[in-house]
């Protein structure tokens, strides 16, 4: 029960509501706050009670603001808990300037989303940045104000209300982990003003900074060495885990806390509907570890999606933790955090595990490593994606890699290798991101059509058509939301002036970050052209999918042993009847075994996808082309 001395906190903020608005309030905060306050007294021990009425004062005056048709979308998703697991969702991700030039050009191109069947849109950072160098808006010098030349804080409400009224969810970043060197509270800091030095991770001297380099990864080793950056005005080292100018805030301070709920709410009560928790996995420090994946970052979440939930239930949480295949599924939620903390999170390891069976013509250590996962719980979806704006990380697990015999390091390298085109017959075209010397790590940008072999001459035209379909089905066939990179549903490949924008030249991720080419997308009908199938293609596997009650992202999918080592063979297992995703992942002609669909329940098979049945010969085998995608279920 909610103490009524913190509850009295609310009171003056909801005292002009409706009896009934009021009400609604008090049964969320009775609901939700065994979950806000537990991870508060582990977090801040005798600071956790101020800290949980303080909470409720930044919840209530969120709901008491917040407009009435968001109140209605409250009601609707309270209904319909499960709307994000749907097999209707689909997702684009994209700069709105890139994409469409400003704020205002997203909401024009809404016809464009909605062929692609897209419900779901996550535009880049667009809040204000610093000047310079921002990390392509990752250094937020404003959480409050919208980049100028994309609009203004009016134009992002009209853009959210415009795509609900089209039934497209808006996602927007919130950068947690750090705030750029000239955010009030940076600049306050270097100003003396002891209150926000505190808000940062400052030292005096390199003892502290030495100690934890001793176990901390590099992030940039290229373009920003090391974890600490000394400043002048500052007169100390302050933690910066990507650039200098990316200050790392610090979360054991609870005054931090607040500040975020704050920034929360008023995004929710804006419209947005997703929030992307940028770099999540680095927000809580312990000195002997690599400062990721604490305990304490899923306490932190646990309170802040308690408060969404009292305050803006529509709004949900996105984990950014692009992090080993081991460490993910916390972040959806395990142990005693099931159901409290994010939505969603990215599936980084079947990013992997797609580009990593396309290279080694061989899915054994994939079937190992998607096999190996922890079960996620009920609510927990998955963002699927073949790309996005980062560099992959070759996140191959060395006892994943093992297990079939191989070695990870060598395994990651020749990964690294084969998309930077370095391997002989290699078709990828793609560019080394952050070669780290020390490590041997190696990563990789380009946009799939680049990494997937579009640019390697005439000859690979029809197998590249063929691996990208194979890769999008494989996407769009596991069962979360699967979100397209914007410009790769044309095929579009590597920027080849990325490097001539002022800041960008030592940032190679710029390359895989196009303009929508609009003259491209004006083909995207025609079939004989090359955008024109790869956009018809995700539109059929939109339109399938929705149609398939077993991609729901609740039912749990399941890699099938006892397949050919060139073939994936994945089911879903969901009450309304089997599914078999199958997929050659090579060059070359491979067997199935029928009765491994028959096992996993299908008793008369077709391929939703071609809308063919799956038959096979005398021997029991069933064909598949190279490349084969297949969508296997029950005749109706
Ligand atoms: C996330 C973003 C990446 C950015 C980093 C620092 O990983 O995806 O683009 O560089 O956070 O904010």
């Amino acid at each position: 029960m909610v103490p009524s001395r913190l509850r009295a906190r609310a009171d003056p903020r909801l005292a002009r509501l409706t009896t009934q608005r009021r009400h609604s309030f008090d049964i969320r905060l009775d609901v939700w706050w065994a979950d806000l306050v537990e991870p508060l007294a582990r977090l801040y021990g005798e600071r956790a009670e101020e800290t949980a009425a303080r909470l409720v004062e930044v919840a209530a005056t969120a709901y008491a603001s917040r407009p009435d048709e968001l109140h209605d979308l409250d009601e609707r998703r309270l209904n319909a808990p499960d709307w994000l697991q749907r097999p209707g969702m689909v997702g684009y991700a994209c700069y709105a300037d890139r994409f469409a030039g400003t704020l205002a050009g997203v909401g024009e191109r809404v016809g464009y989303l909605r062929e692609l069947g897209v419900t779901y849109l996550h535009l880049m950072p667009l809040l204000l940045p610093r000047e310079g160098d921002n990390d392509g808006g990752y250094a937020v010098a404003d959480y409050r104000h919208v980049r100028p030349d994309l609009g203004t804080v009016e134009d992002l409400r009209n853009l959210a209300t415009r795509l609900r009224g089209e039934g497209i969810s808006l996602v927007l970043d919130v950068v947690l982990n750090h705030v750029a060197r000239e955010h009030e509270w940076a600049v306050r800091a270097r100003a003396g003003q002891k209150r926000y030095r505190d808000y940062f991770h400052v030292y005096p001297d390199r003892a502290m900074p030495d100690s934890f380099e001793e176990t901390l990864p590099e992030v940039f080793p290229d373009f920003a060495p090391g974890s600490f950056t000394w400043d002048d005005e500052l007169t100390a080292w302050v933690w910066t885990t990507f650039h200098e100018w990316q200050w790392d805030v610090n979360w054991a301070n609870p005054d931090v806390l607040i500040e975020y709920a704050d920034i929360i709410t008023f995004l929710a009560n804006l419209g947005v509907e997703v929030l992307r928790l940028d770099a999540i996995a680095f927000t809580w420090k312990r000195l002997g570890t690599d400062c990721q994946n604490q305990r304490e970052v899923h306490d932190l979440t646990q309170v802040l999606r308690s408060l969404a939930r009292i305050a803006c239930p529509a709004t949900v949480f996105k984990a950014e933790a692009i992090v080993g295949p081991r460490d993910l599924v916390p972040y959806l939620g395990t142990g005693s955090h099931v159901g409290k903390v994010s939505d969603l999170a990215y599936h980084n390891s079947l990013m992997v595990q797609v580009w990593n069976v396309l290279a080694s013509r061989d899915a054994r250590s994939a079937k190992q490593a998607l096999a190996a996962l922890p079960m996620t719980p009920p609510l927990g979806t998955w963002i699927c994606y073949l790309r996005c704006h980062d560099d992959i990380g070759w996140a191959i697990d060395d006892r994943d890699a093992a297990a079939v015999g191989a070695d990870g390091w060598l395994h990651r390298r020749f990964l690294a290798d084969w998309y930077a085109g370095a391997v002989p017959g290699s078709w990828a075209r793609g560019l080394v991101f952050q070669d780290n010397p020390v490590t041997g790590d190696r990563r990789t940008s380009g946009t799939a059509a680049s990494l997937i072999g579009f640019d390697a001459g005439q000859e690979e035209l029809e197998p590249s058509l063929a691996r990208l379909f194979l890769a999008h089905a494989l996407v769009y066939g596991w069962g979360g939301i699967p979100v397209v990179w914007s410009g790769d549903e044309l095929a579009q490949s590597d920027d080849p002036e990325w490097m001539c924008e002022p800041g960008h030249e030592d940032d190679n991720r710029w390359a895989h970050r196009p303009r929508l080419d609009w003259v491209r997308a004006g083909e995207r009908g025609d079939l004989r052209t090359v955008p024109g199938k790869v956009f018809q293609s995700l539109v059929h596997l939109a339109r399938v999918r929705a149609r398939l009650p077993q991609l729901h992202a609740s039912a749990v999918a399941t890699v099938l042993a006892g397949t050919d080592d060139g073939v994936l063979a994945v089911a879903k297992h969901h009450a309304s009847g089997p599914f078999v995703g199958i997929y050659n992942v090579t060059g070359s002609w491979r067997p199935l075994r029928l009765d491994v669909v028959h096992a996993a329940g299908v008793v008369d098979p077709v391929n939703a996808l071609g809308d063919h049945d799956v038959t096979a010969g005398p021997d029991g085998l069933v064909w598949l082309a190279p490349y084969a995608a297949w969508w296997v279920v029950e005749r109706r």
